[in-house]
């Protein structure tokens, strides 16, 4: 219950310092979210590895609890054992699935697994809508029947029969969810249009490992031949890709030199072009990332996009350093239709950024000034702290505890690269 209990810390920095030194990479909480949920395709034992101490994960086990897994986490080392044979209810209530959205992916492999499932709809969040259509349309391609009530999916299929599913648009989960479903599905699936982050890679070769039978995983096509049963398994989750491009990201912005270790660059390839554009060094390693950032950065265009493409996920921590470039940088958002909330935080450090509808314009300034900041979500809050890098004097970021859901030991591995910042830990413990 950890995460709770420092529900109302604050981060205090104090900028102007460049970023210098290493960071190992926690493994990515994206990859294991859905991994962790696919135990629940099998009775037999389950072992993860590198899975990051974070809040979002906690939540993803509690609901698994919940659900009748046993779990045996032991987050300070990164592991987490599983067992789903003795599953008691097949409902994901609302108050686990309101935290957290990827709490929906349960449904694909309740379905799959025990023909029923009631998942709480998990609403809007702060940068969108979200709704779960895909997921539902495909699922419903697999043979099974769902409607809404009381804002619940209930879903239900004496058996899940493969089928050809072509998703309207590549959505992450959507593509998690129908995947994970086809496994145990009756036949072969053909899933076209399919999300290619590696992340999805990451589920696809976890549930090979189960014994799956998956092709073409990181294309837009994947093959599966579904099983009347999955195995247990030992896997080891990915890096973390948004961790690591935040961490490179600091070190451009505050012109220094950050190494992040423990990732396969590829998997970052149009975030570090786009750093190179912006006038950093990038040396690309088999396992590791380095960056160097001597001179002003020149303000560098970007448009967010499904993978290969620029990440939205990276888009506020870019467009944090992109505020100190010479020059303008146009930033388009096109994934999520509220993902600029940061704006208006950055502009109280004297950031100069203009909105029109999924465009936002940064005028490079000299510098930034320390300011007392709200973060708003995840992604927001990691731009904030970059903010605050570059920012000469103090600056607070308050309602950390939305970078506590996707950052492991972030001001830890800061101050590991000389970053002046402190948790203020909130009254109340
Ligand atoms: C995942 C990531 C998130 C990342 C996003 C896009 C996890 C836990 N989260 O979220 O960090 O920002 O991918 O890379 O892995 N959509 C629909 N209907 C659907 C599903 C999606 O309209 O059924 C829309 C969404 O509202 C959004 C877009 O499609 O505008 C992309 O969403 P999706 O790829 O599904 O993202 P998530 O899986 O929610």
């Amino acid at each position: 219950m950890q995460g709770w209990v420092h529900g109302m810390d604050k981060i205090k920095i104090y900028g102007g310092k460049p970023l210098r030194g290493t960071v190992q990479v926690s493994g990515s909480k994206n990859a294991a979210l859905p991994i962790l949920i696919a135990s629940l395709l099998t009775d037999q034992d389950c072992q993860f590895e590198s899975v990051p101490q974070l809040q979002d994960i906690r939540t993803v086990l509690r609901l698994l609890a919940h659900l009748g897994c046993r779990v045996e986490a032991d987050l300070d080392k990164n592991t987490v054992r599983m067992n789903c044979g003795e599953i008691t209810t097949l409902e994901a209530p609302y108050d686990l699935v309101r935290t957290m959205r990827a709490s929906v992916v349960v449904l694909g492999p309740l379905l799959a697994r025990f023909g029923q499932a009631k998942v709480s709809l998990p609403g809007g969040c702060a940068i969108g809508a979200r709704p779960i259509n895909y997921h539902l349309s495909g699922l419903e391609r697999l043979g099974a029947e769902i409607r809404l009530e009381n804002g619940y999916v209930i879903g239900s299929a004496q058996k899940l029969k493969g089928n050809r599913i072509v998703f309207e648009f590549p959505s992450v989960g959507a593509t998690e969810n129908v995947l994970m479903a086809a496994t145990l599905a009756e036949g072969e699936s053909l899933l076209e249009n399919c999300a290619k982050e590696p992340e999805v890679v990451d589920l696809a070769r976890a549930l090979r490992s189960m014994g799956a039978e998956i092709e073409g995983e990181g294309t837009e096509v994947i093959r599966v031949q579904g099983k009347s049963s999955l195995h247990g398994t030992t896997y080891r989750v990915m890096g973390d890709r948004v961790e690591a491009g935040t961490f490179l990201a600091a070190g451009l912005a505050t012109r220094g030199a950050v190494r992040v270790e423990g990732l396969d660059p590829e998997v970052l390839e149009a975030v570090l072009v786009k750093f190179e554009d912006a006038g950093a060094r990038i040396h690309r390693e088999p396992n590791a990332i380095t960056l160097e950032a001597w001179s002003r950065l020149q303000g560098t265009d970007f448009t967010t996009l499904p993978y290969p493409g620029f990440p939205t996920d990276m888009q506020a921590q870019f467009m944090a350093a992109m505020t100190v470039a010479e020059g303008a940088s146009l930033i388009t958002e096109t994934i999520f239709e509220n993902r600029f909330m940061h704006v208006s935080e950055l502009a109280r450090l004297g950031a100069d950024i203009t909105i029109r509808g999924h465009t936002a314009l940064v005028r490079g300034q000299e510098k930034l000034q320390g300011a007392p900041l709200m973060a708003t979500d995840l992604r927001a809050s990691a731009s904030l702290i970059i903010g605050g890098l570059c920012a000469q004097g103090e600056t607070i970021v308050n309602r950390i505890y939305h970078l506590d859901r996707g950052y492991e030991k972030v001001e830890q591995k800061l101050r590991e690269l000389g970053a002046d910042i402190v948790r203020i830990k909130s009254e109340e413990n």
